[in-house]
């Protein structure tokens, strides 16, 4: 996050920047992981940087799941941040140095409302049941904001992503309201990809997509495929966003754990990075975003290929690198 605000700083935007601490180290301290003061006070910024919220390395003291469902799942609901975009742009360093497509992935509704339930536990007659929700509101406002995107590109190219073979009821709604939506984007090509097939074209093929568009639960599966081919996750960035502005959009890094190089100063700040410049373009600093986007880009190109394996570079060393280059 450092780096982040270090190269936003450069570019000339100055922002009126208010921390909080909430993270896992937060919640060990207070026991307490997002107070209702503190929402309160984030519906009233104009976007939301959000850094990475882990436990500390070996800390065995935070439930699985707290953090998630607490932070970070209430951020994306209470805001209404109903499209999750993940832009994936290939390196030299990826399988796919050229691609360029984005994911739209459907943010509140799905499997992750946390609706189900559990009987008996711990018993052998044990019964667990995990629902998905989907609605046709939710569908919707998902799929027209992806034809709309599309509309914008210049490949104009809209693929809808499911299971619609096994998942007969979801996968009808979500087939039906993208073939009912497109009927006022005929200028948008449109075409159906299951989610395992797609899995393949991502390895094989990816430079076939332009948009996708696809429910939460997929869209996190794919969108970490697609960022391991595109760069890494440490390229990753991601954008929650409230497209009727009623609530603040919220920016980050598209997060995985990476304990092996926790507290060594190298971990990779260029999804951070980008991350801020899509959260400069969302606050009309379209100049500044630009400058942010192909400075990473061409930063990315002119590495080597190796430092992202190797860690030859500190995060700040690159924080310093992208600030040199968006302030010339
Ligand atoms: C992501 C993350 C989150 C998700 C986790 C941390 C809840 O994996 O943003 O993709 O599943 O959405
Ligand atoms: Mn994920």
């Amino acid at each position: 996050m450092s780096e982040a605000l270090k190269v936003v700083d450069a570019t000339g935007v100055k922002l009126d920047v208010t921390e909080y601490d909430l993270g896992a180290s937060h919640y060990l301290r207070t026991g307490e992981v997002l107070s209702d003061s503190t929402l309160s006070e984030l519906k009233g910024a104009d976007a939301i940087l959000l850094g990475a919220v882990g436990p500390p390395v070996g800390s065995n003291d935070v439930p699985p799941g707290l953090l998630e469902r607490g932070l970070l799942l209430r951020l994306r609901f209470e805001l209404d941040l109903y499209i999750n975009l993940r832009p994936f742009t290939g390196v030299s360093n990826s399988i796919f140095p050229k691609c360029d497509f984005v994911v739209v992935r459907e943010n509140t509704e799905g499997a992750y409302v946390g609706e189900g339930g559990v009987l008996r536990k711990g018993t052998a007659d044990e019964v667990a049941t995990q629902g998905s929700l989907n609605t046709r509101f939710g569908v919707e406002r998902c799929v027209r904001f992806a034809y709309e995107l599309s509309r914008k590109r210049p490949a104009k190219h809209l693929t809808l992503v499911h299971k619609i073979n096994v998942l007969n009821f979801a996968g009808d709604l979500w087939k039906r309201t993208f073939e009912q939506v497109g009927e006022e984007f005929a200028d948008v090509a449109s075409d159906y990809n299951h989610v395992d097939a797609t899995c393949i074209y991502l390895v094989e093929d990816a430079l076939r997509y332009d948009v996708i568009v696809t429910d939460n639960l997929f869209g996190d599966i794919i969108t970490d495929l697609a960022g391991a081919v595109t760069g890494g996750v440490g390229f990753a960035a991601s954008a929650n966003l409230n497209p009727t502005r009623k609530y603040p959009s919220m920016f980050e890094p598209v997060h995985g754990a990476a304990w092996d190089i926790a507290g060594t100063g190298r971990a990779n700040p260029l999804a951070a990075i980008r991350s801020a410049g899509i959260m400069l373009d969302y606050l009309g600093e379209s100049e500044a975003a630009d400058k942010i986007a192909t400075s990473v880009l061409s930063y990315a190109y002119n590495m080597s290929g190796s430092w992202l394996d190797t860690g030859e570079l500190s995060t700040q060393q690159v924080g310093d690198g992208l600030a040199k280059m968006v302030s010339q």
